[in-house]
């Protein structure tokens, strides 16, 4: 049997009913949407794209996954999703929709119904991710979110009534926010089964209102120990009800990690369609970086005249190359093999991480210990050369 490689669909859904305060996503605020005339421009990019880089000849690799990301893509009529499935499973010959491809929809609890939900299934979605945020009515209206606790305890309900994969994401270590409280959120997390957990710690990122408050000094981060003593709760519970972390900030029960993601933090290949979106694989013997301009009417002016709206392409060098994987390798528990990538790092300081707990070799697999992932940024900073 002919060895395929593994190939992601991603698709990049720009619009949002609110802007959240904390988001820096490409997520843009839009009356009047025509879906139909976007499914077809995100299908009109999907062929571009495999028409000029893979010759329309995707034989050498199977459909790992598909993924609809936003910005909030449960906004997007279910007949336009069913659309763009049906075109990207055709680009694999000889695949139908199988159950192995892993498809799955970003979700806001403000978008939901069950109905919506069956709809969603009906067009090939198979895995949902819903964006609950807090369980707690001050942290959702601290998070500027334009649902209620209900709302989105109903809404992963019916998910879980609907979908045999469902994964919600939490935020938390919020100013403010107790050890306790957090706890409890987490608990409550746990009572709907979910196969999948994505726990963020709430970060400050340039460009949004929450940055524009912090300057100004009207919101005080939560400081570090808490940060700190929260997430190894969550290493705690999470362990405690069978969902272990598999990655920096997502949990997941055994074989439900999420595919598209593992994809991305392997160095695997993908395809990224819509506004802002970016693809990774092979082209000419050489891996290429290809960027989609952000701006929503910009991108579907520039589908319509030129077939999509790629901005620059750009080849990477093998170091390149080594620094990702090695970048994304340590975020998953598993770690990442290091014997080719050696070269770029400074092994006299990964043997002092080693001895101080923070890291972990083992016949060339190197991965972070739970202390580790407490401090990854500090530590990619210290061992790459
Ligand atoms: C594209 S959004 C999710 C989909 C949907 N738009 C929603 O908000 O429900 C991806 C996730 O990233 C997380 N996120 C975004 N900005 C964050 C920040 N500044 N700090 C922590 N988590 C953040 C949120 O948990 C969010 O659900
Ligand atoms: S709904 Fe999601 S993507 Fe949209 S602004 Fe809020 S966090 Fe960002």
């Amino acid at each position: 049997m002919i060895h395929k490689v593994p190939l992601s669909i991603y698709i990049h859904w720009p619009f949002c009913t609110s802007k959240c305060p904390y988001c820096d996503f490409n997520s843009h605020i839009q009356q009047n949407i025509d879906h139909q005339e976007w499914g077809k421009s995100l299908v009109s990019e999907l062929n571009y794209l495999t028409r000029t880089y893979f010759s329309d000849n995707l034989d050498k690799y199977y459909l790992k996954s598909i993924f609809f990301g936003g910005g909030t893509p449960s906004l997007i009529e279910s007949s336009v999703i069913k659309k763009i499935i049906k075109q990207c499973v055709k680009k694999f010959k000889n695949v139908s929709l199988s159950n192995e491809s892993e498809i799955t929809l970003e979700a806001n609890p403000n978008s939901l119904t069950k109905s919506k939900l069956l709809s969603f299934r009906d067009a090939g979605i198979n895995r949902i991710s819903i964006g609950a945020q807090s369980f707690n009515k001050k942290f959702l209206e601290f998070l500027g979110r334009d649902h209620s606790v209900y709302e989105a305890k109903r809404n992963i309900e019916y998910a879980r009534e609907v979908f045999k994969n469902v994964s919600f994401d939490l935020i938390y270590a919020m100013p403010n926010q107790t050890v306790y409280e957090w706890e409890k959120s987490l608990k409550t997390a746990f009572q709907f089964e979910p196969d999948h957990l994505s726990l963020y710690q709430l970060t400050i990122e340039e460009g949004t209102a929450f940055n524009q408050m912090y300057k100004k000094g009207k919101l005080f981060p939560i400081n570090n120990d808490l940060a700190s003593e929260m997430y190894s709760i969550t290493e705690n519970l999470t362990q405690k009800n069978k969902m272990p972390a598999y990655e920096v900030s997502n949990y997941s029960k055994e074989g439900k990690s999420c595919s598209h993601n593992l994809n991305y933090w392997e160095g695997g290949e993908w395809i990224g369609i819509g506004p802002g979106a970016v693809s990774r694989f092979f082209y000419k013997n050489k891996r290429v970086q290809l960027d989609i301009r952000k701006d929503p009417n910009g991108w579907i002016n520039s589908v319509k005249k030129n077939g999509s709206g790629v901005k620059n392409i750009v080849s990477e060098t093998i170091e390149d190359f080594w620094n990702e994987k090695l970048l994304m390798g340590l975020r998953l528990v598993k770690g990442v093999n290091i014997k080719p990538i050696k070269r770029i790092l400074n092994m006299a300081k990964v043997y002092e991480l080693i001895e101080a707990n923070y890291l972990d070799l083992n016949n060339d697999t190197m991965k972070t210990t739970f202390n580790g992932r407490l401090r990854l940024n500090s530590i990619l900073a210290e061992i790459i050369k």
